[in-house]
């Protein structure tokens, strides 16, 4: 007799985020740890070798994490108490903390509720004698207009940091985000497209500030000869282990692979939400944007008035369905420490709105068709039994 098949179980879980990493990665991992050789060394310099390529020969130095990079690039430019710089209140909180870590303070500007990045046309209004820099993000991946930043910056004399950290791998006017511009941050964190496990990397503008920023990562310190040393001013513990970087070496090889099949899955996203009654629900889409951006992720944002439910029960709902979600990100300037320094409510309400409702679905590399389709299905089922009478 012959055994029945087997039932099919429930589908795995699936998760908001997962990076893919190789065999090929994995064996270089090992080589690396059994080489004796763990902390920062060949692996860092030969990844920075690779990203200052990538960013048209622009020198290019790791660290530890994406936003030691911009806090650093900050203190390159001189900036610190008594200066103001103008970012984005919709981004994770590092971008603004990053600004009152060097003494300074950050100066919020509305976002674009389309783009939800920092709304340009609103930031020479917020620019005063203090001001010294722009700190935008390119939220989900998507760039931020570098030609409108960079002329505002050139207009008011300005220095900016491109808080790149989700738009490694996306471009402006064909040209890859970091070969070009004023300081350009990037993070490798887990969730971003391609991974250091933690890590980032800053893009500089010579030679002179690069030598600044690897003071800066590592106590301050510069070397000479066999046994030279001095320390001119105070840097942190924000070097790059060469484990790490062999991961990002791993990565770096399926950047153009990657963000190919996360633009097929966005195109899967918008056809799966065009079905009409799937679009009767009144979801806000990102921008279809099949040029520029990464899809570093794909965001909702889920029409508060018509819905019975808020995104916490949406969230709890899809994730007993098997599936994850997230939310990048609630609105900065509402945390405590941003109430205690003066913000309040109803200061930026586009970016409310937007921190209120937005919702990240599942988007990764490996992820089928099917799986879009998944998500699609069940969170429309969701929506449509929470509709007002
Ligand atoms: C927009 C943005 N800025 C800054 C950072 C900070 O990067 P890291 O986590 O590598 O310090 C992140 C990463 O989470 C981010 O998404």
């Amino acid at each position: 007799m012959s055994a029945a098949p087997p039932e099919p179980g429930p589908p795995a879980y699936l998760p908001f985020t997962r990076p893919s990493i190789d065999e090929a990665t994995i064996a270089g991992v090992a080589e690396v740890l059994r080489s004796g050789h763990l902390t920062t060394g060949p692996q860092a310099r030969a990844l920075e070798a690779k990203l200052s390529a990538h960013c048209g020969g622009r020198p290019v130095r790791v660290f530890n994490s994406g936003t030691c990079t911009m806090e650093i690039a900050l203190r390159i430019a001189g900036i610190g108490p008594g200066h103001e710089v103008i970012t984005t209140p919709l981004s994770w909180v590092a971008t603004s903390n990053v600004i009152l870590a060097v003494g300074a303070r950050p100066v919020f500007v509305d976002i674009d509720p389309v783009t939800r990045n920092l709304d340009l046309n609103r930031v020479a209004a917020a620019i005063t004698p203090a001001t010294r820099a722009l700190l935008p993000v390119d939220l989900a991946g998507l760039p931020v207009d570098r030609d409108q930043l960079h002329a505002l910056a050139q207009r008011h004399r300005l220095r900016v940091v491109e808080d790149a950290a989700q738009s490694f791998g996306s471009c402006w006017q064909g040209k890859p985000i970091g070969s070009f511009g004023d300081f350009v941050s990037f993070s490798f964190h887990p969730n971003k497209n391609i991974t250091t496990i933690e890590g980032g990397a800053l893009v500089l503008n010579d030679e002179r500030e690069a030598k600044l920023a690897e003071q800066y990562r590592l106590q301050g310190v510069v070397r000479t000869g066999f046994d030279g040393m001095e320390v001119e001013r105070v840097g942190g513990k924000f070097n790059l282990t060469d484990v790490a970087a062999r991961v990002g070496l791993g990565q770096l090889v399926h950047l153009e692979a990657f963000t190919t099949r996360r633009r097929e899955l966005a195109r899967i996203y918008f056809e799966e939400f065009d079905r009409p009654a799937v679009r009767a629900l009144g979801l806000q889409l990102p921008p279809a944007d099949w040029a520029s951006t990464n899809w570093h992720m794909f965001q909702v944002v889920l029409p508060e008035a018509r819905l019975t439910i808020r995104r916490a029960e949406v969230m709890a709902q899809l994730h007993a369905a098997g599936i994850g979600s997230g939310v990048h990100y609630p609105a900065i300037h509402r945390f405590a420490l941003y109430r205690r320094l003066g913000w309040k409510d109803g200061d930026f309400p586009h970016a409310e709105y937007v921190g209120r409702n937005t919702l990240t679905l599942p988007l990764f590399p490996a992820m089928s068709r099917a799986n879009v389709v998944r998500v699609v299905d069940a969170l429309a089922a969701i929506l449509k039994a929470h509709q007002p009478s």
